[in-house]
């Protein structure tokens, strides 16, 4: 026996060294394009690691706490042993309800929390397992351009085809997705919107839906509502549920999430809202896939929906503070910038002589090495993107006005931070 074993152990030997064992990874995965935020963040963790204080506007991750009487509720849930053991898929039923609850309240949409609501690991797991649910190949998806790049990469994994229409004047985008239905054959299978848009900042008012339905019933297609920033909206401005027009539940889902108001991103949870068909179709892969998110995690989600709608709205007005903060500051430094009515983010044109010197990624690298903030360079967005700048308000007003500064002296050609 243990010459047996010894044999093989010589054998493996002596394909080493030098052999190279290939990993025959799938093709669906070595189509994907390089995840260029990922690189900004792996350069800001190198020198976060080297001691040097970045200041961090490259993602809209929350650094406030959640509500304490969120964090109160989740600790008595995992003191249960209960809340231990294996979850429901879908998520439990209370915590649908509470879901179906507020967009009645909200939106005035009536919800099956039987049939149309479903808990997600985040909004990003659900809406990457839908268009695994809904595509394959030979199917074709409309996206917004720029693009939050988990609109392109989720249909790409799902091997269906790609197209990218600008988003940033939503009228002229309903007029391309009318064109294509007319001219493409196949016609597109799916339209993905997002709005308030990420990172365009975009936003619409209810009559947008109206005409996208109208459209999807025209055409036969189906519509991914990715509403991540139902949440943080700005001036009065309230963004609208797609859910919230006549027939949108026939067409299509909605995607919404704790991670952004609730200050609740790393617990990873959020829904799926709308065609019950659709949400089935979500539930059947995701019921294969996991066991469903953290109960106790859900137990404090429901104390979320139920009693933190006023903490939401202090969130939102932090965020207009903050958003306020950064707009001075580009505006001192010479920057074009639309200001944003919702999100976490101020999408900013680069200044002429440095949009003309290099490109956003340089830019951003340039950013982080000599000013030592992170922003996300909008080529990470597909190519409508460059040019820009998105740049997050998460950080607290006094870091944002720093980070303005060091942005400011570091295109004028001071030194900044630790080399000033
Ligand atoms: C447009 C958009 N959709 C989805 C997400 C992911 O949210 P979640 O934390 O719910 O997965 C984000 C997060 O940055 C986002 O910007």
């Amino acid at each position: 026996m243990e010459k047996h074993e010894g044999d093989k152990l010589d054998e493996i030997d002596r394909l080493e060294p030098g052999h190279q064992f290939d990993v025959p990874v799938a093709d669906r995965v070595l189509r994907l394009p390089p995840y260029l935020l990922g690189r900004i963040n792996e350069q800001k963790y190198r020198k976060r690691r080297e001691g040097i204080d970045i200041i961090d506007l490259g993602m809209g991750n929350p650094t406030d706490p959640p509500d304490p009487k969120i964090v109160q509720k989740l600790c008595e849930a995992v003191a249960d042993p209960r809340n231990s053991r294996y979850s429901a898929s879908a998520g439990i039923f209370n915590l649908r309800r509470e879901v179906a609850i507020r967009y009645e309240k909200r939106f005035g949409v009536s919800l099956d929390p039987h049939k149309e609501v479903l808990a997600t690991i985040g909004s990003k797991e659900g809406f990457s397992h839908m268009c695994l649910a809904l595509m394959g190949p030979g199917d074709t998806c409309i996206v917004p351009a720029p693009s939050f790049p988990i609109h392109v990469y989720s249909p790409a994994l799902a091997s269906a085809n790609v197209l990218q229409l600008e988003v940033t004047q939503p009228a002229k985008f309903l007029d391309q997705v009318a064109h294509i239905c007319e001219t493409l054959h196949p016609k597109p299978k799916v339209v993905i919107v997002n709005f308030p848009h990420n990172p365009s900042t975009t936003v619409v008012d209810r009559e947008f839906y109206v005409e996208l339905v109208a459209l999807a019933k025209r055409f036969g297609f189906l519509i991914l509502s990715d509403f991540a920033y139902a949440d943080v909206c700005f001036d009065g401005y309230e963004a609208p549920s797609f859910l919230s027009v006549p027939g949108a539940k026939e067409v299509g889902v909605e995607f919404i999430t704790m991670s952004k108001g609730y200050n609740m991103a790393g617990w990873r949870i959020g829904f799926c809202a709308g065609n019950a068909e659709m949400v089935r179709a979500l539930a059947t892969i995701k019921g294969y896939y996991d066991y469903g998110i953290f109960q106790a995690v859900q137990i404090a989600a429901i104390i979320a929906l139920r009693h933190g709608e006023e903490a939401r709205l202090e969130q939102s007005r932090i965020y207009q503070s903050r958003r306020d903060t950064l707009l001075r500051g580009l505006e001192r430094g010479g920057w074009e910038v639309e200001i944003p009515k919702a999100g976490m983010f101020v999408w900013a044109r680069v200044p002429l002589p440095w949009r003309e010197k290099m490109g956003t990624m340089d830019l951003a690298t340039k950013l982080l090495d000599e000013a030592e903030v992170a922003v996300s360079p909008g080529a990470a967005f597909g190519p409508a993107g460059e040019t820009y700048l998105r740049m997050a308000f998460v950080e607290k007003e006094q870091r944002l006005q720093q980070a303005m500064r060091q942005i400011n002296r570091c295109l004028r050609g001071e030194s900044v931070g630790s080399k000033a």
